[in-house]
């Protein structure tokens, strides 16, 4: 895939939640300097999750805490890492791994509940 092109990629063109047949969700994640898209993302408690991530930029981490999700984003690449959140919060999602002067300010939500 190519890194330039990720805004007009699907499923990456719109990312966000999609829920499947089975009932588990697909969540399409973007992460560019210096944020994530979606930069909230609200799901029901119980859901088992599978997380989809690329990079627009440059490489970038994908840890959401509590969980055993820590993944990277990298240009030209799609990760994936399943979780089933058994337990309501807001999970902070973090990019762990340095990508500039905003590294500190990139972060997003996840609301369960
Ligand atoms: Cu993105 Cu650090």
């Amino acid at each position: 895939m190519d890194a330039l092109k990720v805004a007009s990629t699907p499923p990456f063109d719109h990312p966000g939640l999609r829920k499947n047949a089975d009932g588990s969700y697909e969540a399409d994640y973007v992460a560019q300097v210096f944020m994530f898209s979606p930069s909230k993302l609200t799901i029901p408690v119980g859901s088992k999750v599978t997380f989809y991530v690329t990079s627009a930029d440059v490489v970038h981490g994908f840890e959401i805490a509590k969980t055993d999700v820590n993944m990277m984003a990298i240009p030209g690449w799609v990760n994936n890492a399943t979780h089933t959140f058994d337990k309501a919060g807001t999970y902070l999602l973090v990019c762990n791994e340095y990508c500039g002067i905003g590294h500190q300010n990139m972060y997003a939500t996840i609301e369960v509940k």
